[in-house]
């Protein structure tokens, strides 16, 4: 080999190592600050920050209290098959509870069920909106039992050896989606791949949100690459990122059902 030729193999081997080893270390507090969108460590905060008028998002995050009330009583209802821990934290909770009720989405998906409490707490907010359709994916049949049926809810359970590939034919089926909420596999590649299946497929005005974003840099390199600024919650041990599109569901803000 000649030098040129070992200068740039030295130089691609650095550049490939350098890339797996940013892939699969996760980011910092730094790397949070430093995307430019604002930090947040309450669901009232996190929803303003996404545009929400502080007054809309009070009446609707008072309106909450009753729901988590209720969604403690079905938790003593059923037994689980997942650890608590599994389920979305309590300010996550909140915001998702909130801004399926500010949105008033037509479409929804949620990437990840286990017990459901993200898919039972979107429906809370579906059903009184009196309008939408949650579609949830997961790669177990034990998934959802918080829920077990809704008439809003359509639970699809992906082939777990080819989870992508199943993914992606579902979600031609689901059509335009105006929020999204992943809560799957953390690790890069497989957020990746989920971010950029449902990203073309979004809605003008609609929510693009993910659970887990201090699991990899995906989240991050995602938003980063198509000039996007994510709001970031920091809820109790993970943190959830969100990108609100610009468009006609932006300026609706609608007045609340129920
Ligand atoms: C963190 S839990 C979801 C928690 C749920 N969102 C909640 O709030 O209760 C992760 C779930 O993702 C599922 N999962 C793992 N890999 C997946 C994939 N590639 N596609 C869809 N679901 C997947 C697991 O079976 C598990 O149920």
């Amino acid at each position: 080999m000649g030098p040129v030729a070992s200068v740039v193999g030295g130089y691609l081997a650095m550049h490939t190592l350098g890339t797996g080893i940013r892939r699969y270390t996760p980011p910092t507090v730094m790397d949070f600050t430093r995307s430019g969108g604002a930090l947040a460590t309450s669901a009232a905060v996190f929803l303003e920050n996404l545009g929400w008028p502080a007054a809309e998002v009070e009446e609707v995050l008072h309106e909450y209290r009753e729901v988590s009330e209720r969604l403690v009583r079905r938790y003593a209802e059923i037994e689980l098959f997942y650890p608590r821990t599994h389920g979305v934290e309590a300010e996550t909770s909140a915001v998702l509870y909130g801004l399926n009720r500010l949105l008033k989405p037509q479409s929804v998906v949620e990437t990840g069920v286990a017990d459901g409490r993200s898919s039972w707490l979107i429906l809370a907010a579906l059903e009184r909106n009196g309008q939408g359709r949650l579609h949830s994916f997961d790669i177990n049949r034990t998934a959802g039992r918080l829920v077990g049926q809704h008439p809003q809810w359509r639970l699809e359970i992906l082939d777990r050896k080819e989870p992508e590939a199943s993914l992606a034919h579902a979600l031609q089926r689901v059509g335009p989606i105006d929020l999204f909420f992943h809560d799957s596999d953390h690790l890069y590649l497989p957020q990746l791949f989920e971010y950029s299946q449902v990203w073309p497929r979004m809605t003008e005005g609609g929510v693009f949100a993910s659970d887990d974003v201090n699991c990899s840099r995906a989240f991050l390199d995602f938003c980063q690459e198509r000039g996007q600024r994510p709001r970031f919650l920091f809820d109790s041990r993970k943190i959830t990122g969100a990108v609100r599109l610009p468009g006609a569901r932006s300026v609706q803000q609608g007045q609340l059902v129920g």
